[in-house]
């Protein structure tokens, strides 16, 4: 049995994160992981295979696509998808073993094997049992599925299937057109797949600012993805190489079957605590299944702490990752915050779609008085230099005071470009404050200073 200050059950961004921080405040940390490789979800099976899947599909797009008119001339590239496969697991590899690095850089013992909590004050791996004066779960989710959907992996499934198809399929259908549904979809699509996403809503992306969803629907239309929506699927059913999708459209009840090679099932997350003796803790849950917490991360069980996707909140990786910062400084004395009204969400399609803050629905929802300030990429020269002119910047500020309230960015970067606004709004910054900031020039930044100046006076190239 070894002593420790802090012990972490889980390694994810959340779970790495709270322990590289809670050792670099002096603390006694050891962290359980029961995977081969450190990194959880995000860098094994989540955001960091998918989007070397993207980036590499967005090259094949770029060379079909805009090459020849760049003066590039040649034989279009072909998939070599087990190449392709190898390339995502070595940007795996590589990650997770970065992460093994800084474990070992800052004294964190990793507690191979899966962890339980058999009492406060204890972690259990394997035959062993450890003493934590604080124990940090940060176990995080699971997809959630579909009552009649069976997900076998190879035919139905899920995000970790669908990083790992023996081959690319001809035809794959899609349930659910949030992130995973449309930032996997849209690489089948560029890899030559034709894909069709069923969505139960009548719009795409939800809780994202309207204009931005119907544009973001519309590219990706352009781009080939074919879209049913309104529509609920009922149930599939699989062979070894071929499934049938049954949906109901809601406007009429109508029954409609449709044909696939790949169903992606991409209906949400949920939390993951197997194994981890949650009942016999008596630890109390919020009404859909998360652990619940106070405002800095403390569970109804003293000297245990939730973070990441097993708590409410958005389920992304740098919600986790602060909320694994800010339960380390809170365990070592210090006081820690979150603003979680400025964590960023970033689809990373071709184009990105980026937000922060409010929305126009949220705005009108609230009764509050603000103004717009929009400018298009068509208007920016380094878009128009690089094929990506499609898509805007909009900034909504408060009408009398100008502090910005939100961002919206479709277009190149956006993941990146959202940043700015995300500073600026932590300190109350205005519209003008962005307006009157010097913006490098040829960059695509200037779109979201010429935002910020249409909230004013406005934009000078539109
Ligand atoms: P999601 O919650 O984003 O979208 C699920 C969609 O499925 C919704 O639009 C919903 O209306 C639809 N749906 C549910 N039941 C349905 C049915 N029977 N028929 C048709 N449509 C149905 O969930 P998703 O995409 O699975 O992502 C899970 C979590 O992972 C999210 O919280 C997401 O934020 C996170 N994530 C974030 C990424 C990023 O930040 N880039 C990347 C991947 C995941």
């Amino acid at each position: 049995m070894s002593s420790y200050d802090v012990i972490i059950i889980g390694s994810g961004p959340g779970g790495y994160v709270a322990a590289i921080r809670c050792a670099q405040l002096g603390l006694k940390t050891a962290c359980v992981e029961g995977r081969e490789t450190l990194g959880g979800t995000c860098l094994n099976i989540g955001c960091i295979p998918s989007k070397a899947l993207l980036h590499a599909s967005h090259m094949l797009h770029e060379a079909e696509h805009n090459f020849a008119e760049m003066g590039l001339k040649g034989k279009s590239p072909s998939v070599d998808w087990p190449q392709m496969l190898k390339y995502k697991q070595s940007t795996v590899d590589t990650n997770t073993k970065g992460i093994e690095f800084l474990f070992k850089k800052n004294k964190v013992d990793w507690l191979k094997g899966w962890g339980s909590i058999p009492e406060a004050g204890k972690v259990k791996v394997g035959d062993e049992v450890h003493e934590a004066k604080h124990i940090i779960i940060a176990t995080g989710s699971e997809p959630s599925g579909l009552p009649g959907v069976d997900v076998d992996e190879k035919v139905i499934v899920t995000s970790t299937g669908a990083l790992e198809l023996g081959k690319v399929p001809k035809k794959m259908v899609v349930i659910g057109a949030g992130v995973i549904g449309l930032e996997l979809g849209s690489v089948y699509k560029r890899l030559g797949s034709e894909v069709t996403v069923v969505e139960y809503l009548d719009h795409i992306t939800p809780g994202m600012d309207a204009e931005v969803s119907r544009t973001f629907q519309k590219m990706l239309k352009k781009q080939g993805l074919e879209f049913i929506l309104g529509a609920a699927v009922q149930k599939t059913e699989a062979t070894k190489s071929k499934a049938k999708v049954h949906y109901k459209l809601r406007k009429d009840d109508s029954e409609h079957v449709l044909d696939a090679d790949v169903v992606l099932v991409a209906t949400g997350r949920k939390p993951y605590f197997d194994g981890l003796g949650l009942d016999k803790l008596d630890m109390a849950l919020t009404d859909r299944g998360q652990i619940q917490v106070d405002d800095t991360w403390n569970t109804s069980v003293k000297g245990v702490y939730a973070i990441g996707d097993a708590i409410e909140g958005p389920m992304l990786a740098h919600k986790a990752e602060d909320e694994g910062m800010a339960v380390a400084e809170q365990i070592a004395g210090q006081h820690a915050h979150i603003d979680y009204n400025l964590i960023p969400g970033v689809i990373y399609t071709h184009p990105e779609v980026a937000n922060v803050g409010a929305t126009e629905e949220t705005l009108k929802e609230e009764g509050r008085d603000y103004k717009v300030g929009k400018f298009s990429f068509m208007g920016n020269a380094r878009a128009k230099a690089n094929f990506a002119g499609d898509g805007f910047v909009k900034i909504l500020a408060d009408k009398k005071t100008d502090r910005i309230l939100g961002c919206h960015i479709i277009g190149p970067s956006a993941g990146d470009l959202i940043h700015e606004i995300c500073v600026a709004m932590e300190f109350g910054a205005s519209a003008q404050d962005i307006a009157m900031t010097s913006h490098a020039h040829p960059t695509y930044s200037e779109a979201v200073r010429e935002a910020a100046l249409a909230c004013g006076d406005g934009p000078i190239h539109m």
